[in-house]
């Protein structure tokens, strides 16, 4: 089973970024779990270049999730939002559906209380839109984010370690489910 995970945030430190790692090293022996890296890549969305002169980048994207039997993505929030880019990458998939019945787990966490919450419910409404499948155990708010990691970006925490182990176990069930 291949899962590819999204980190929202384009940062080289970044907190989301270092939970779908621990979250791939956490992943059963027959799952794997691949970080898609070329988030800034991506052009801004342009309806000309949806179907036609689409960059080879978009083109990446759309093989690597069509490859992909389930989707994880983890994201920051950006003034009570999803990021931009994150935002922006969705765009591309709109036509070309590659999210249409996709197993999807959606991670928000932030340094507030809030754990990014608002990003969460953007996201998913988004990817619901999509009509991916969204199963309820791949979702996670992880609040307080920078007390649970280290700064070498290890997770700590003990129960976000096992929720985050969860949130794979539940997208492997969806995909299991699906095949
Ligand atoms: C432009 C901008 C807007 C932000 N807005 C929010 C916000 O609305 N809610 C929140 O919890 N954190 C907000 N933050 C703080 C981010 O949660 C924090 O920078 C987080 O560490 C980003 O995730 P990363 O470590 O994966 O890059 C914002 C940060 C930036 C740069």
């Amino acid at each position: 089973m291949n899962i590819l995970a999204i980190s929202g945030s384009l940062r080289a430190s970044s907190t989301n970024s270092a939970l779908l790692r621990a979250a791939a090293e956490l992943a059963p022996n027959n799952v794997s779990v691949t970080l898609y890296n070329d988030l800034d890549d991506l052009p801004h969305f342009s309806p000309e270049r949806d179907k036609e002169n689409t960059s080879e980048a978009v083109n990446r994207l759309r093989a690597l999730l069509q490859a992909a039997n389930a989707v994880l993505i983890c994201t920051p929030e950006y003034i009570h939002g999803m990021p931009g880019v994150l935002k922006n990458m969705l765009d591309w998939l709109a036509s070309s559906g590659e999210f249409v019945e996709k197993p999807a787990g959606v991670i928000s966490a932030s340094p507030s209380d809030m754990g990014g919450s608002r990003a969460h419910a953007a996201l998913s409404y988004t990817l619901s839109v999509l009509t991916a499948n969204l199963p309820e155990g791949a979702s996670l708010i992880v609040p307080f984010v920078r007390t649970r990691i280290d700064a070498g970006g290890h997770v700590t925490d003990p129960v976000l370690i096992d929720e985050l182990r969860g949130v794979i176990r539940a997208l492997v069930k969806a995909i299991e489910l699906r095949n």
